[in-house]
């Protein structure tokens, strides 16, 4: 059985959780390949929400392999804290549920302290990160001096990388950054505490992956973050540290691109940010404010408030065209209920004259949005999940994102819970 990778396809949180936890159902393996973290997938089961910050959403669901691969940097830390809220709220039962590769970098202290400092010293210039240290962790990864699991969970290979390391670090943190070193005993106690804790997770990921997949597993692939944040096609320099591309699917697990067959793009019915950076279609007006409100859009991992704008379909035509997107899932239409009318942008006024699409880089020149106006709907919508009972209104405005980007919407959602969604076509069946 084909891969589906599920990737976001604007600037991150555009709701991915809920597509993945919907079509997880399905699959027999949920894998996270990218990122670390920074990311954060809402779902509410049960009228519970639950925040995922590296563990696959598939693990709210009894009897599936949730993956975390060799692409992810993972603070323990973080994830000791993520299985013990799991178990309290009744899931992620059984330790066999969980893989994680040997080869995934590990997020140190120092990594953390390094971003955090480096964004207090750019002051105004500033990529307002999300300050859990995954750039500087990827940073070492490419630098040859990361910390792997599989080093972790070995305490005289960890002591000695350790030791090798700090020096150089606190150096660095106390000179350049003014900042205070991290002592080597107490990082040494915290991180082998935590190496016990999670050591029975250790696997070879690529072997598993290879075997379910001749094994005829079916596998989704749930990127963190979104197209518009890719280290090489987002809004570089306000972009993460990783690919968010769905090769990066591939790329971070080791599995031959071939595997992946479907690309499911998520997009919000608008669009959101956080952090620094353009953002040509935000809203500084009481539409922007009725966005946040009534979206709830606040950061499921920094709790930072998020700009909010109308949809943009040019940059969408980017990212559709370079992630290959065969199913567009469209997340928190019910948020658009009650607004009179709504804009959509359909090109740019350029230096150059106007584009119908234009690459994320470019939208650091000198760009105005052109906007199509589209008839809102009043009626609130939440629940539905047939396409004929929405309102003529919203079906309009689906249709109109449909016919402009050129892939057909798969997955609407209608409302926080599971179950409030429109689903048109399952990718696994
Ligand atoms: P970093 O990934 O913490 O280095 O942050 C770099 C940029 O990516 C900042 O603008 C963050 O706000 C943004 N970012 C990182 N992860 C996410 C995410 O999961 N959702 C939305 N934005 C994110």
């Amino acid at each position: 059985m084909p891969g589906v990778v599920i990737i976001g396809g604007q600037w991150g949180d555009e709701g991915k959780g809920r597509v993945v936890d919907r079509f997880a159902r399905d699959a027999d393996v949920v894998v996270r390949f990218n990122g670390g973290n920074n990311a954060g997938h809402t779902i509410v089961v049960d009228g519970k929400k639950i925040i995922l910050h590296l563990i696959p959403s598939g693990i709210l669901y009894s009897g599936k392999k949730c993956v975390i691969t060799e692409g992810v940097v993972i603070d323990p830390k973080v994830l000791i804290e993520e299985i013990n809220n799991l178990r309290a709220n009744g899931f992620f039962k059984d330790d066999s549920a969980l893989l994680i590769s040997k080869n995934a970098h590990i997020i140190m202290p120092y990594h953390k302290l390094i971003d955090r400092l480096r964004e207090e010293k750019k002051g105004e210039r500033k990529i307002g990160t999300t300050g859990r240290g995954i750039g500087p962790a990827y940073e070492d990864k490419v630098a040859r001096t990361g910390i792997r699991f599989g080093e972790l969970i070995e305490p005289e290979i960890f002591k000695s990388r350790l030791k090798e390391l700090l020096d150089e670090k606190n150096l660095y943190i106390e000179k350049v950054l003014k900042g205070n070193g991290v002592s080597f005993d107490s990082v040494f106690t915290e991180y082998s505490e935590y190496a016990s804790i999670i050591k029975k997770y250790a696997s070879n990921t690529l072997d598993f992956l290879y075997n379910s997949l001749k094994n005829k597993k079916k596998i989704m692939f749930e990127a963190a973050q979104g197209v518009l944040l890719d280290i090489d096609f987002g809004t570089y320099p306000y972009v993460t540290a990783s690919h968010t591309t769905p090769a990066s699917a591939s790329i971070g697990s080791g599995v031959s691109h071939f595997a992946i067959k479907e690309v499911i793009g998520v997009i919000k019915a608008y669009t959101t940010r956080v952090g620094e950076g353009p953002f040509p279609t935000e809203l500084h007006s009481e539409e922007g404010d009725y966005l946040r409100e009534k979206g709830g859009e606040y950061g499921s991992t920094t709790g930072r408030p998020r700009r909010c704008g109308w949809l943009d379909g040019a940059l969408l035509k980017y990212v559709v065209r370079i992630s290959g997107v065969t199913g567009l899932a469209i997340t928190k239409l019910d948020v658009l209920s009650g607004l009179k009318t709504l804009k959509v942008c359909v090109g740019y006024k350029t230096k150059s004259g106007v584009k119908k699409e234009i690459t994320a880089g470019e939208v650091f020149e000198n760009v105005e949005p052109l906007y199509e106006e589209l008839p809102g709907w009043n009626e609130e919508i939440t629940g539905i999940n047939r396409f004929t009972k929405l309102p003529r209104n919203a079906r309009r405005y689906l249709r109109f994102i449909e016919k402009m980007v050129g892939v057909p919407i798969i997955f609407v959602s209608t409302g926080q819970s599971r179950e409030d969604a429109i689903i048109i076509k399952n990718p696994f069946k």
